[in-house]
């Protein structure tokens, strides 16, 4: 179970506002797409929800933390345990292979042996989910992008994070791809993982439960 609160989220650099006024109430088990045109703020947005950047003002609250009064050791420890983050452009080691790759967010905990078989077994189902099995020991540089895209995905989930936060995830994939990634954050849901993505696409917004608009005024819920 998750829940990401916003409470009224501005956010200005050098004193001029991207947004501002930002409200989201948004619990387990749902796909969530934030639109909105280029430069309105969509990654800042992600970036906060993510533990990644502060607001310059207002409040948000994931799982009852209130992460506006965290310092950034506690996000990023928050993070690490709890969300999930994936871009456009997942970078990658291109020397290592793509399990390797995989495994890089693990390199940042003390795991025993019964906790790593655990994760073995996880890489396992997922590249099976997003089909990637046979890619797995190639060199990323060996991979398409769309593979690669799969694969920093599934490094996003290995520490199964109750949340995960995509900015563009499909953004250099094609639609049937697409719509594959798409299906596999669907898949989730079912372990209550919340996943937050924003896109160009209306494609991959028609896909999700709930699309909301940004704009410099506020978050809005699209009607279908
Ligand atoms: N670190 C930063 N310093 C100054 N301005 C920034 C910074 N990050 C983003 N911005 C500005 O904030 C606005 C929103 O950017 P961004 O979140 O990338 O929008 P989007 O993802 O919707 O295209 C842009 O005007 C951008 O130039
Ligand atoms: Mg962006």
């Amino acid at each position: 179970m998750s829940t990401v609160i916003l409470k009224n989220i501005k956010k200005e650099f050098k004193g001029s506002t991207v947004f501002d006024s930002v409200n989201l109430t948004a619990r387990s088990g749902k796909v969530i797409a934030i639109k909105g045109k280029s430069g309105v703020g969509k990654s800042t947005l992600l970036n906060i929800i993510a533990g990644l950047e502060y607001s310059s003002a207002g409040h948000y609250y994931f799982n009852n933390i209130n992460m506006s009064e965290k310092n950034f050791n506690d996000l990023t420890s928050i993070r690490g345990e709890s969300i999930g983050y994936i871009s456009q452009h997942s970078p990658m080691i291109p020397k290592l292979s793509a399990f390797e790759n995989i495994c890089v967010p693990l390199w940042f905990k003390k795991e025993e042996k019964k906790i790593m078989n655990t994760k073995l077994k996880r890489i396992d189902k997922l590249s099976e989910l997003f089909e990637v099995q046979s890619q797995l020991s190639k060199k990323i540089e060996m991979l398409s992008g769309g593979e690669i895209q799969r694969v920093g995905v599934i490094r996003s989930l290995i520490n199964n994070p109750q949340l995960v936060v995509a900015d563009e995830p499909t953004g250099a994939l094609d639609d049937e791809t697409a719509l594959k990634v798409l299906s596999c954050f669907h898949t989730l849901k079912a372990e209550g993982v919340t996943i937050i993505l924003a896109t160009h696409s209306g494609i991959v917004a028609e896909q999700c439960d709930e699309v909301y608009h940004l704009t410099k005024d506020g978050l809005f819920l699209e009607t279908v």
